[in-house]
């Protein structure tokens, strides 16, 4: 049974994802664990109601990025972790944060990487007109939403859409994707070797498992 730390800073529908895979038994892991930013992260909520320890970790109370990050590694490490995913934590991570855990620190973005990096996706994707979206499970590297990808989810983007409904089509893939990965970690058939995801002793494309 795999230990696992997940970190917030939001609504925490991904982390109600994983923790009720954990609990049908679809991953052999447990969520250990729930770091957030923000006090009013209603992912705190869902964790609570799980029974899962929860934490919140302010980055106001901290000088600046490198001494949040060392004390997010010192709550982290309590739980001796043996995966960390961030569902919606809206953090950039400094290189040292990422190395502690380089190979067992998985995110996940509203986009189709290497498309849209960063912020703002759905409204970036109406605005180019694109006719589908998606979102992408992926190693944490150093490079900010720049890890090799390990799985993608496409959904159509139609003319009307606005950013609810598209986020709304989004998120329900989210919630597919997520937990499948974490599932394949916790089987021990998922690893990160450099800059490359590998799934059952195979390198995944480019843009994750298709
Ligand atoms: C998710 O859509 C995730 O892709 C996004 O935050 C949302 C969190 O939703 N993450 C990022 O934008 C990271 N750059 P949730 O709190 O309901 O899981």
């Amino acid at each position: 049974m795999k230990s696992i730390v997940v970190l917030i800073s939001g609504s925490g529908s991904n982390l109600q994802a994983i923790i009720d895979a954990c609990n049908s038994g679809a991953i052999p892991g447990k969520v250990n664990a729930v770091i957030a930013n923000k006090a009013d992260a209603y992912g705190l909520v869902r964790a609570s109601e799980a029974g899962i320890s929860t934490q919140v970790l302010s980055h106001k109370a901290y000088q600046d990025r490198d001494s949040y990050d060392l004390a997010l590694i010192d709550a982290i490490d309590q739980y001796q972790p043996d995966l960390v995913v961030l569902a919606g934590f809206m953090r950039i991570l400094t290189p040292a944060f990422v190395q502690h855990y380089s190979g067992r620190l998985l995110n996940i973005h509203p986009s189709l990487l290497p498309k849209y990096q960063g912020l703002n996706t759905y409204q970036r994707a109406i605005d180019a007109k694109d006719t589908e979206h998606g979102c992408s499970v992926h190693f944490v590297t150093e490079q900010l939403d720049g890890g090799p990808v390990i799985l993608q989810a496409k959904v159509p983007l139609f003319s009307d859409d606005d950013v609810a409904s598209l986020a709304e089509r989004v998120h329900e893939q989210e919630h597919q994707i997520y937990p499948l990965v974490v599932r394949w970690f916790c089987q021990n058939r998922l690893q990160q070797r450099a800059d490359q995801a590998w799934l059952d002793g195979n390198v995944l494309a480019a843009n994750g498992y298709a």
